[in-house]
This record gives structure tokens, C-alpha cells and sequence, in this order.
């Protein structure tokens, strides 16, 4: 089913899964300060007439789906400057870290997860959280040589981690596992630092874990 997405964001994150969306048959509105920026012209080349790029209050006015794809850093303020009306009742899904790179990666929240602080800005919204836990290089279509990589979901509501189990199948995510509630997303936020340290240690970037099963 063609749904309109409206993705929070226009750098890697944003982009890809604004390309991947589009490939999939979805229109997709992605969105920053600056959408007259040239900066933005060949994402809008490649994507053609299902792909725009607006303000991030055009984009989650046009999304039926919401993507957050923005740097802990901005997050909140970006989020509490949209019109909540244009949030009110949809999904949002939450794709970010919080991380401190300094002397070994650390989450920057020891006792909350991203997704939760968005579900408390949002109380009308869906939050779920998902796709943290991998490289924006292999968000969309994963292959590996050695198997089926793992995407995990968490949310509050059903109806939402369900539209959000079919956006990742459409995105080629063979394996989605439901975690819980949006208090589970701690896990995934967790899960991402454990891959970036073995990423580091065993110099794979762009690797993904996955579930071995008899
Ligand atoms: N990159 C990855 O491989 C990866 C993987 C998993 C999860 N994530 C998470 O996904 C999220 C997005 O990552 P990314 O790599 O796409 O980030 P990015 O490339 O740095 O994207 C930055 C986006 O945020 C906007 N932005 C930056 N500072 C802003 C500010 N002060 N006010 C308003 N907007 C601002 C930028 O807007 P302008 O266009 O206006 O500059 C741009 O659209 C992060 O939370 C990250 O942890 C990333």
C-alpha cells in the first residue's frame, strides 16, 4: 500500500531511507533548515517525482508515517517546534543515538532511552523504535554473506509496530523481532553500542547482528 512518509531530517539517515521508501513504492517528504539547499539536489534527482524535500513542519504535516532522523543534539528542539496537531495519532518511528564518541563510545542517557523522551514529548503519538541498531549504509535491502541480519521493533502501540513491521519488510528486513514496550528501546540503544564497539574491534564497519538459530 503507498503511504505518504515524512522523514525529520535530510542528512545520511534521512536520505537513505527517503531513497529506500521511494524504491519501495512510498512517497516520501524528507526535511531541514535549509530544503532550498543545493546540497539536496541529487538526492531529489534520484528519487524523481515521489521524493521531495520541505521544513520539518511541512514534512510531519505530510507524513501518514513520521520518521525521526536527527541528531540527539537538535532532537528535542526540532520535535518541540513542530505543531504537535501534525503528530497527533500517527506513528513515529525513532532511529537515533544518543552517543559520546570521547575516549570509547557511552550512551549519553544511562537511565531513559531517546525513544521514551520522544513518546513523553509526543503523548498522541505512536512511537516506535527501530533501525538504531545498524549503519545507514545497510538500513535499506541488507545482505550479508553470513545470514539474515536481526531488526528489533519496541512500542507502546500494537496497530503501530505492526505498520512499522511491513515499512521494514518493504525495506528488505527479513527477521523483525518485537521487543516490547517503548521501555525495551533501552536495549536497542544498548544492542547499537555493543555492535559499534565490535564493529571497532573486530574492523568490520557495517556489520549487523543476527539471531543463530537450529
Ligand atoms: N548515520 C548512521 O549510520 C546512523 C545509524 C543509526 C542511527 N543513526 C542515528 O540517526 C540520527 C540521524 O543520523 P544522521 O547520520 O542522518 O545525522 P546527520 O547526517 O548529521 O543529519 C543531520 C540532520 O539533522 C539536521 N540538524 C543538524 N543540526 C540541527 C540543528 N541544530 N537544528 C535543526 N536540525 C539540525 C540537519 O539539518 P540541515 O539539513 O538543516 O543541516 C540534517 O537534516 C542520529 O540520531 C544518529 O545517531 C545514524
Amino acid at each position: 500500500m503507498s503511504m505518504n512518509i515524512g522523514i525529520l531530517g535530510a542528512g545520511n539517515v534521512g536520505k537513505i531511507l527517503g531513497k529506500g521508501l521511494v524504491t519501495a513504492g512510498y512517497q516520501v517528504l524528507i526535511s531541514s533548515r535549509e530544503p532550498h539547499d543545493p546540497k539536496h539536489f541529487t538526492w531529489k534527482q534520484e528519487v524523481g517525482k515521489s521524493g521531495d524535500i520541505a521544513s520539518f513542519n511541512e514534512a510531519a504535516l505530510f507524513g501518514e508515517i513520521i520518521i525521526v532522523a536527527l541528531p540527539w543534539s537538535c532532537l528535542k528542539e526540532v520535535v518541540e517546534a513542530i505543531d504537535p496537531v501534525y503528530l497527533q495519532n500517527k506513528t513515529v518511528i525513532d532511529v537515533s543515538n544518543a552517543v559520546h564518541f570521547d575516549n570509547g563510545p557511552r550512551l549519553q542517557l544511562v537511565d531513559r532511552s531517546v525513544a521514551e523522551i520522544i513518546q513523553q514529548l509526543l503523548p498522541e503519538s505512536h512511537v516506535v523504535k527501530t533501525l538504531n541498531t545498524v549503519s545507514d549504509k545497510i538500513m535499506i535491502y541488507p545482505k550479508f554473506r553470513e545470514g539474515s541480519p536481526i531488526m528489533f521493533i519496541s512500542g507502546n502501540n500494537t496497530s503501530s509496530k505492526n505498520q512499522v513491521n511491513s515499512l521494514l519488510k518493504d525495506l528488505g528486513w527479513p527477521l523483525i523481532v518485537d521487543l516490547g514496550d517503548i521501555r525495551q528501546s533501552r536495549l536497542q540503544e544498548s544492542i547499537m553500542l555493543a555492535c559499534v564497539i565490535s564493529e571497532n574491534q573486530l574492523q568490520s564497519p557495517g556489520s549487523a547482528f543476527a539471531l543463530l538459530r537450529h
